[in-house]
């Protein structure tokens, strides 16, 4: 095996390079030979200055993650750190790639820093419920000014080298080939006797003596419910108050305390849980997908255009296949209407990697297309009845779409004479959501699901493989435990207002409204012979729908909306409750804001009980990242079964008993899953 770190000498520059695939990371073994090198080439009299760079694709991502949450093992990334900047010779940092937390802080310590253009830097520790931990917080805002550092460091954002030589964090801006170029301005340092530039020397200072609580008021809504922004802030605060010793012994406790905390716990599961979620058991990777250069979408309303839209941004050509003149036009308006929208507003590779999207009437375009999905229509008959159509001409190995939320996938696949290419995508909607479904049929030919993975990858997608849909379907679970509560009591703001606070961005009933009501009660309609008794005479959302009252878009669904779409309580819904429940023979009663939290919560949980157990999903991370990146479940809560795990699924199925034997609701009754994980003392992730 290659070592780890070289120390290489070049007339008298000294070269440390390290070589840690895939990205440099700091691990153990790392900071061992760096320091052990780098003591060695600052005692050393030939070498006069030491460069120090990286092998792969990378300069150093940061501190080891892997290790995190383990017994620290020394040297620590501190003490590396802490070694560089008492060098008494100049050390140069060339990066390449991305420099990154501990990797960036490492860089910090040395005395210049040259950078290829394609270089990013940045210290994502935020997003991990974390802080830069090795003198990131002290140094930066010495280096680039407090303004600057508090961005960098609290919205955890990469910059280019560009942006980061305009902030004077990089000092030169290179060209290929970077080892050559270091070597080069290590020599133009020692020939110009430049200084040591250490940035601990330097002092930080406020622009105002307001800027840091000025700061926190300014991101307060951002990073509500989140620890880590704000312990980013203290630590800076720090480094304008205490001296560079007391600031960096500061930094370092605020540190481990978000290291212990439940967030950061949470937070880096989801980081790894996002690298793990497209390594499906039994599929082949990217290499095996079917090509694809064209698609089709039968349909030219929203749903048929936001998947046009989504094709086209992958740099996949695609056609809108309307069924009327009327249709077509109305599409053409449309799409010219949101280009203009979005002309300006994104990023030029998205505008590079965008291939063209049109409208066409020509069904003879199905007989040709890659890639073909049905969007047009209306219900599931009309859906199984399309895809047959489509099957019967598409070409062979064609990969067939069908995008309906609710729809058994095996009972579509089957109106095809070909279900081993149909496959089901749902494209989570909302706020930033980068949440998509892709839903095998039983027969869905393995390289059709890693096509779409790879697909829905380059939009910048989290895709999850399912085998029927996971988010909606546990959703339903949630809502009808929120519809519960209004009838025994609750109010829909309350109810909200209760989930906001856990952390969700919105709450179900707003959640509803956003996204429409009818694709819940199309839903609830297409299953109620399925349902429980409670839940069929729990008529809330028909009584609502019926009256019009679709949601946000109708300007009224839950709540009331005026033309900016800000939702108000609406007493005429207060009434229907209040009517339903005398009819119903409910007491309405005060209820807890923590009833309400857990009966939501243990719903949506139990439900994901019951997906693992039919395989549905296949494991606990498919679901959590659904929910962080489908309906913004709070990611420092790791996703509803992390979170489950984390109060442990005894204590969750013990509440749910209670509330059960309250409510006499079988809705609450723990799923065999939770029972026996319970039983057995395990999580869903120490289910086997
Ligand atoms: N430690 C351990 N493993 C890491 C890692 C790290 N810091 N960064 C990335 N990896 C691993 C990933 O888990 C992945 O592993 P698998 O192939 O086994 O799944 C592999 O490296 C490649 O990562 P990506 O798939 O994410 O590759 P990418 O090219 O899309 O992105 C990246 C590369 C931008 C570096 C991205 O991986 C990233 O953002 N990494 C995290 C960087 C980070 O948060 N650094 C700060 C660490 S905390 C710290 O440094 C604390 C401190 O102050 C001392």
């Amino acid at each position: 095996m290659a070592p780890l770190v070289t120390l290489e000498k070049h007339g008298n520059l000294g070269i440390v390079a390290l070589n840690n695939p895939p990205v440099n990371a700091l691990s153990h073994g790392v900071r061992q030979s760096l320091s052990e090198l780098l003591s060695r080439a600052f005692s050393d009299a030939s070498i006069h200055a030491v460069v120090i760079w990286c092998e792969g694709r990378s300069f150093i991502a940061g501190a080891d993650i892997r290790e995190f949450g383990k017994t620290p093992l020394q040297p620590d990334v501190p003490e590396v750190v802490e070694l560089l900047d008492a060098a008494k010779k100049p050390v140069i940092a060339a990066l390449h790639g991305t420099a990154l937390g501990g990797g960036l802080e490492l860089a910090l310590a040395c005395h210049y820093r040259i950078a290829l253009g394609s270089t990013r830097v940045g210290f994502p520790e935020v997003t991990l419920g974390l802080l830069p931990g090795a003198g990131g917080t002290q140094r930066l805002p010495r280096l680039i000014g407090v303004g600057a550092a508090l961005d960098l460091i609290v919205s955890g954002k990469l910059i280019s080298a560009a942006k980061a030589q305009g902030l004077g964090l990089v000092d030169v801006v290179v060209e290929e080939p970077l080892r050559a170029s270091a070597l080069a301005f290590a020599e133009t340092v020692l020939l110009e006797g430049r200084p040591l530039r250490r940035v601990s020397d330097l002092v930080a200072k406020l622009d105002a003596a307001d800027q840091l609580e000025a700061y926190r008021a300014s991101v307060a809504q951002q990073c509500r419910g989140f620890l880590a922004p704000f312990h980013c802030i203290e630590a800076i605060r720090a480094a304008v108050d205490l001296p560079l010793g007391e600031g960096l012994a500061r930094e370092r406790a605020l540190f481990i305390e978000l290291m212990d905390s439940s967030q950061s716990k949470a937070q880096r599961h989801a980081f790894f849980a996002e690298r793990e979620v497209t390594k499906v058991p039994g599929l082949p990777d990217a290499t095996a997908a079917r090509t694809l250069r064209s698609a089709v979408v039968v349909g030219s309303g929203t749903r048929a255009r936001v998947l046009g839209a989504c094709f086209a941004d992958a740099a996949l050509p695609a056609t809108l296949l309307a069924g009327t003149q009327e249709e077509l036009d109305n599409a053409l308006a449309a799409l010219r209407v949101s280009a203009a929208a979005g002309a300006g507003r994104e990023s030029a590779s998205t505008k590079e990697r965008r291939a063209p999207i049109t409208c066409s009437l020509d069904a003879g375009l199905l007989n040709d297309a890659d890639l073909i999905a049905e969007a047009g229509a209306g219900d599931v008959t009309a859906q199984r009845a399309s895809l047959g159509r489509i099957g019967a001409v598409a070409k062979p190995r064609a990969i067939l779409v069908t995008a309906m939320p609710y729809a058994d996938i095996d009972d579509i696949a089957a109106c095809t004479q070909r279900p081993e290419d149909v496959v089901g995508l749902h494209f989570h909607q909302g706020g930033a959501a980068r949440g998509v479904e892709i839903i095998r049929a039983r027969d869905t030919a393995p390289e059709v699901s890693a096509t779409l993975i790879k697909l829905t990858k380059s939009l910048g997608k989290v895709p999850v493989v399912v085998q029927g849909p996971v988010g909606s379907r546990m959703f339903t679970a949630y809502l009808r435990e929120a519809l519960f509560l209004l009838e025994e009591g609750a109010l829909p703001a309350q109810v909200d207002r209760v989930l906001h606070d856990f952390g969700f961005q919105i709450g179900p009933f707003a959640e509803s409204d956003r996204s429409g009501l009818d694709v819940e009660w199309q839903r609830r309609k297409v299953r109620f012979d399925s349902l429980d008794p409670r839940a069929r005479a729990c008529t809330l959302l028909d009584q609502i729908c019926e009256q019009g009252r679709l949601g946000l878009e109708a300007g009224a669904g839950f709540y009331r909306y005026d033309a900016d779409g800000n939702a108000t309580h609406d007493p005429a819904i207060e009434s229907l409750l209040l009517r339903h429940s005398k009819d119903r023979g409910i007491v309405r009663r005060t209820i807890s804001d923590q009833e309400i939290l857990e009966r939501c919560l243990f719903s949506l949980i139990n439900e994901g009980a019951r997906v693992l157990e039919e395989g549905v999903a296949a494991r606990p991370l498919d679901i959590d990242m659904i929910w962080i990146h489908g309906y913004a479940f709070p990611v420092y809560r790791g996703g509803p079964m992390f979170y489950a795990d984390e109060l442990g699924l005894a204590s969750v199925r013990s509440a749910m008993l209670g509330y059960a034997a309250e409510s006499g609701g079988e809705h609450q009754t723990p799923a065999p899953f939770v029972e026996r994980l319970a039983h057995a003392l395990k999580g869903f992730y120490s289910a086997s």
